[in-house]
């Protein structure tokens, strides 16, 4: 069944250690996160884009299959299905269709505007028991069109947020979607331990998990980042094991063009980086 990401995210919060949340995007995707998860007895959380809920025919079909899943592969450790980044009825639209825990991304509002939405679905998700995400400074790259400056968000804003009772917060830190440039600044740790002493016990969200080099990572979890999402990495690790098995021919021998054979070398792509990222978070056997 599945859960909202209250209690894992505050127990790993206490604990000292991050959930993962790793973006699906099919049946492949999604199996290999839950396997893997089972597999370390880790809890997770399902991230799902509108853009790839969309791509999945829309919320209810993915609802379905992640319950499907959860119960055929006998799945036991927390599973919270998100939305990520969702916009006002987005959000609507995944609490009705039967998501534990969503993300309202009013952070592209004014301030007084992101207020007033957040609250609006403050006390929806409290009364169903959805766990609810807020952001505050917009997390810089491109996510399914959405574009974000890469700002760091203003610990006050934080507050205000925090203080209407959402379950976690993502803070703005210099974090981007994608692949960090080059010469990318690196967290702002100052930022993050500013928004850490006004908002408390609150845990916190990292987006743009890819390519964060580990120290900072660990880092960030020392000063109560307690959610990590990690998308565009299991997408390179997906495509470059199948580049490899096309590239090698081996879609062209005996019947290596059957897809549960195509996408095996990309799945267990997707398995390793998960593995890896669990590791990293410090989530394993914390199921
Ligand atoms: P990356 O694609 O950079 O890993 O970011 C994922 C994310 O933050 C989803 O909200």
């Amino acid at each position: 069944m599945l859960v909202s990401a209250k209690e894992m995210l505050n127990k790993a919060r206490e604990g000292k250690y991050a959930v993962g949340q790793f973006n699906i995007n099919n049946l492949e995707w999604t199996k290999a996160i839950l396997l893997t998860a089972q597999e370390l007895q880790s809890p997770v959380i399902l991230g799902v884009s509108e853009g790839a809920g969309k791509y999945m025919c829309g919320y209810k079909t993915v609802v379905g299959m992640v319950n499907g899943m959860l119960e055929e592969l006998g799945i036991t450790v927390p599973v919270a299905l998100h939305l990520d980044h969702g916009s006002f009825e987005g959000a609507k639209a995944c609490i009705n269709a039967g998501f534990s825990s969503i993300m309202f991304d009013g952070s592209h509002y004014p301030i007084e505007e992101n207020i007033k939405m957040t609250t609006a679905l403050v006390n929806t998700c409290d009364v169903l028991g959805v766990s609810l995400e807020a952001e505050v400074g917009s997390i810089g790259g491109e996510e399914d069109g959405v574009v974000g400056a890469g700002e760091c968000a203003d610990p006050d804003e934080c507050k205000a947020i925090a203080d209407l009772g959402v379950t976690m917060l993502a803070a703005g830190i210099g974090n981007i979607h994608g692949k960090y440039p080059e010469n990318w600044a690196g967290l702002s740790f100052e930022t993050l331990e500013a928004v850490k002493n006004k908002v408390g016990d609150m845990p916190l969200v990292l987006h743009g998990g890819t390519g964060i080099p580990e120290d900072m990572i660990k880092k960030a979890i020392s000063l109560g980042v307690a959610k990590i999402n990690v998308n565009t990495e299991c997408q390179l690790a997906f495509a470059a094991a199948t580049r490899e098995y096309v590239e090698a021919g081996k879609d062209q021998q005996g019947k290596g063009f059957d897809p549960r054979k195509l996408l095996a070398p990309g799945f267990e792509a997707i398995k390793a980086t998960v593995k890896e990222k669990m590791e990293l978070f410090g989530s394993v056997g914390k199921a």
